[in-house]
């Protein structure tokens, strides 16, 4: 056993009592995104198959470990839930290729790497809350975001934070840098107050009339409108609706969770199984349904709720072409001094 094998297991004993292995072996995986949400992933995979699925989750630093562990890495899989750690992870020499036509049949070609090295998962839109008692517009672009008619009435978390990143890097993907930066300027001069907070505590600024449209995820409004813990995020949610800006030259910007097979993987076999299951139509169910995602494989509608927000036109450019763009748009947001 060698040192970082010990590491591992001592890891995962703090999260769950380790069931005892079975014959068909284990997978272990790194992840990004939250126990709550993949954990009844894993136990209908273990169901079908047999195969347990170790993991450890941390909200940072799961790329920087897989590379520091290198050959003695007992990662398999990287679950992310952006983008831009996919890409980093691979730009690392983090991951392999995958050529399983299974996982390539059910994802579609921009919602993956070029070289197959990682796969989106699920999909959300980075939308417009708009305020059902104040705006009464129906259909706004994200250009028109930085139009003077909205002085004062938009609010957005800081400009770095990767969901804002990915939007301003799409942004100079199809109308080039210039245009992006005063694009930025604009949206700049039309914010209710600086940059602050999370996606949903600009929901609540919504609420609360602090500013009358709110840019954020797709996911967190259902979130909101089911929050048992929280259910005064209920009322946050039911004094908005969803805008899905479509740029005329782009559609609507989307991001992607997604998954990698780690360089040095000890288990192949059944980390190349346990990633064909996530590609499939049941997981893909389960996986963007928990999350009020939008699943990638084509053939799983969303959930209920999600449908209930209408259907729009995704941006079809590579989402690895827009993260190569995000130290560009981080750049900018230096630039127009976006955060100050
Ligand atoms: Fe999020």
């Amino acid at each position: 056993m060698t040192l970082s094998r010990r590491g591992f297991l001592a890891a995962t004993a703090a999260l769950a009592a380790i069931p005892a292995a079975r014959a068909a072996g284990t997978v272990n995986v790194y992840s990004y995104r939250q126990p709550a949400l993949i954990d009844p992933l894993f136990a209908a995979f273990t169901a079908k198959t047999g195969i347990e699925v170790r993991t450890i989750f941390a909200e940072d630093g799961l790329v920087e470990r897989l590379v520091q562990e290198g050959r003695n890495s007992p990662a398999d899989v990287l679950l992310t839930a952006d983008v831009g750690r996919l890409v980093e992870a691979a730009s690392r020499d983090a991951a392999q290729p995958i050529d399983s036509p299974v996982i390539l049949d059910k994802i579609p070609a921009n919602l993956r790497d070029p070289a197959n090295l990682w796969f989106g998962l699920t999909m959300r839109a980075r939308v417009v809350y708009a305020s059902t008692a104040r705006v009464a517009q129906q259909a706004i672009s994200y250009e028109e975001l930085a139009d003077p008619k909205w002085r004062g009435k938009i609010c957005i978390r800081p400009g770095n934070h990767p969901y804002n990143l990915g939007l301003i890097a799409a942004m100079i993907a199809h109308k080039g840098e210039d245009v992006a930066r005063d694009w930025l300027k604009g949206l700049k001069a039309n914010l209710a107050f600086k940059p602050s907070g999370n996606d949903r505590a600009q929901a609540k600024s919504v609420y609360a009339g602090e500013c009358d449209l709110a840019i954020a995820n797709t996911y967190y409004m259902g979130l909101m409108l089911t929050n048992e813990k929280e259910p005064e995020q209920k009322e946050w949610a039911k004094s908005l609706r969803i805008v899905f800006p479509a740029s005329p030259d782009f559609g609507t910007h989307v991001n992607i969770s997604g998954m990698l097979m780690a360089k040095n993987a000890p288990n192949r076999g059944n980390a190349l199984k346990l990633m064909e299951f996530l590609a499939s139509d049941e997981a893909q169910r389960l996986y963007a349904g928990g999350n009020f995602e939008y699943p990638v494989n084509p053939a799983v509608p969303p959930a209920e709720i999600v449908r209930s927000w209408g259907a729009f036109t995704p941006d079809t450019l590579n989402v690895a072409e827009i993260a190569k763009l995000e130290p560009a748009a981080a750049r900018l947001v230096d630039e127009v001094q976006f955060n100050d």
